[in-house]
């Protein structure tokens, strides 16, 4: 009864360092395609953010392992988008700050938080399909997916358009310690399209990946 059968959501995993414009394009392409979008870098800020809440040593793992088992955070879609909540709330300027910048690499490090996240960021699925924008998705959290890109730019233009949102911070240290975890690392995953957007603006940036996505899911229609 193969008519009955509904298609899987799809996933569109956009990977890349900071401040590489994953977050400005994964908004644009959702919007585009009316897909749900999902930062999981929030995801682990939220974590964080409740760590320093609760005088939870970051750099003490297995006390942020035992906050993954303590805390009872919440998915919410809200205007499109994926919150993780914690009591109903939605920490959204709270896991922006300097200090929260610092302690995530720590947190994001502990094996026990990424599986945790990825079983979360997997759930997300629920809500349809997604345009979800990280370090892991394509290599850890969905591998499976078709759609995969991983965003770059020369780290001078990184920082400076971190700088130019008012953020002064060491890109590369946590670019290093995001790439040479043991869990998960920041790496290109296989089959992602690489996009280094130095010299590109966000419009061009995402016009790429659109085009990219629907000459593939045209591919697949086509059989
Ligand atoms: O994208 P961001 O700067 O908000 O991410 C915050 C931190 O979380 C960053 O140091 C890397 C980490 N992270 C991760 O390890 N895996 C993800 N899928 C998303 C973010």
């Amino acid at each position: 009864m193969d008519s009955f059968k509904t298609k899987p959501p799809i996933v569109i995993a956009i990977d890349g360092t900071s401040a590489s414009g994953k977050s400005t394009n994964a908004r644009r392409v959702a919007k585009a395609l009316n897909f749900i979008y999902v930062d999981t870098g929030a995801m682990y800020r939220t974590l964080s953010w409740y760590c320093l809440q609760h005088k939870i040593d970051v750099e003490y793992e297995r006390a942020v392992a035992g906050a993954c088992t303590k805390w009872k955070p919440a998915l919410e879609c809200v205007d499109g988008e994926v919150h993780l909540t914690v009591g109903g709330y939605y920490p959204a300027a709270e896991i922006r700050t300097g200090e929260v910048s610092a302690a995530v690499p720590h947190v994001a490090a502990v094996p026990k938080v990424r599986a945790w996240m990825k079983k979360k960021q997997r759930e997300c699925i629920r809500f349809g399909d997604l345009v979800m924008e990280g370090r892991d998705i394509g290599t850890n959290v969905f591998p499976e997916t078709d759609f995969k890109y991983y965003l770059d730019a020369h780290l001078e233009e990184r920082s400076r358009r971190r700088a130019a949102e008012g953020v002064q911070e060491n890109l590369a240290a946590r670019d290093l310690r995001d790439s040479q975890r043991a869990a998960a690392p920041l790496m290109v995953a296989l089959g992602a399209k690489v996009i280094n957007n130095s010299q590109m603006s966000a419009e061009e940036t995402s016009a790429l990946i659109l085009q990219d996505i629907k000459a593939r899911l045209k591919r697949d229609l086509n059989g």
